[in-house]
């Protein structure tokens, strides 16, 4: 089975799951509900979700047990660009190539959308279809990645540095938690279900942490690089709004050169595991090369 293949099936799956655990558009409060969906389906590169299903695979994981996880990662990730895409953040018009959520809907409609979409990625994880010790472990591992020891308190931490230079350490610390977090917490829930040890999750750790450092490098690099039509988001806004990234404190050459060091600490990382870990392999140059 190709790695093409399995993402295409991956994908699938978890398009089917988010569908299916949306509220429908018809029922009331249909606007809160529309725009749940809006933000959710039609569009996206589906990474996190990729990433529970091939942190599964390299344990052999029956794939429909992955189907909650995957769901409820993505689900934390729509909220994120939602709240992320507000005029209190970063004001944006466009994501995924359609107006943001608070541009088609309205700005009240947009918080709750992203408060609903949270709260159902949990309710999704309690109710899985899997063993109570897993459950109870893949609700701390998302609760922790999405809150202030993660996505959230990177959000902050790129709040308060928008304007001003920060040390590279600094920087590197938003970005692990910001955008780290959350990918950290899909490997980790996929290879919780396939009982992965102590020194497998240690090393699938370190390659998560570099996949996620390496991602937000990459977006960075690419909204300077990148036209907004390419890229379904508005080009050039980090540079407008004074956002605090790797290329503005190393250039774009010191920003490549930490790709290519992360891109090394991912192929350590992954170095034991066997053929089973081409799809995390194939993430993670993901990561490094995507052009959108
Ligand atoms: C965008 O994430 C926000 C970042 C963390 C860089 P993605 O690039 O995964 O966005 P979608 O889900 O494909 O739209
Ligand atoms: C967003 O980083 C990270 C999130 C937690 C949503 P960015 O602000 O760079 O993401 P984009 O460029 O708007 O997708
Ligand atoms: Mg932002
Ligand atoms: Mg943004
Ligand atoms: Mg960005």
């Amino acid at each position: 089975m190709s790695t093409e293949a399995a993402f295409a099936r991956w994908t699938a799956r978890v398009e089917a799951k988010l569908e299916q655990s949306l509220p429908v558009a018809s029922q009331s409060p249909e606007r809160l509900h529309a725009a749940m969906r809006h933000a959710v389906l039609g569009g996206g590169k589906r990474v996190r979700p990729l990433l529970v299903y091939a942190a599964g695979a390299l344990f052999d994981v029956d794939e429909a047990i992955l189907d909650a996880p995957a769901a409820a990662v993505e689900l934390i990730h729509a909220y994120s660009l939602v709240h992320d895409d507000l005029p209190a953040m970063d004001d944006d018009d466009l994501r995924r190539g359609q107006p943001t959520v608070h541009i088609a809907f309205d700005e009240a409609t947009a918080i709750l959308a992203g408060d609903a979409l949270q709260t159902s990625a949990f309710d999704l994880l309690a109710h899985a279809d899997a063993d109570v010790a897993l459950r109870l472990d893949w609700l701390q591992v998302l609760s922790r990645a999405s809150g202030v020891a993660g996505m959230c308190g990177g959000q902050a931490l790129d709040i308060d540095a928008t304007g001003s230079v920060q040390s590279l350490s600094a920087l590197q610390r938003m970005h692990a938690l910001k955008t780290g977090a959350l990918m950290r917490a899909a490997v980790r829930m996929g290879a919780a279900a396939g009982g992965a040890s102590g020194d497998e999750l240690r090393r699938l750790d370190d390659f998560a942490a570099a996949l996620g450092l390496a991602f937000q490098v990459r977006d960075d690099i690419l909204d300077i690089e990148s036209s907004s039509e390419q890229l379904g988001k508005t080009a050039g806004k980090d540079v407008a709004q004074a956002k605090s990234t790797y290329p503005a404190l190393l250039g774009m050459q010191g920003a490549a050169a930490k790709l290519e060091e992360l891109a090394s600490t991912m192929q350590n990382a992954l170095a034991p595991f066997d053929a089973r870990s081409n799809a995390l392999k194939a993430l993670g140059e993901l990561a490094i090369n995507r052009v959108h």
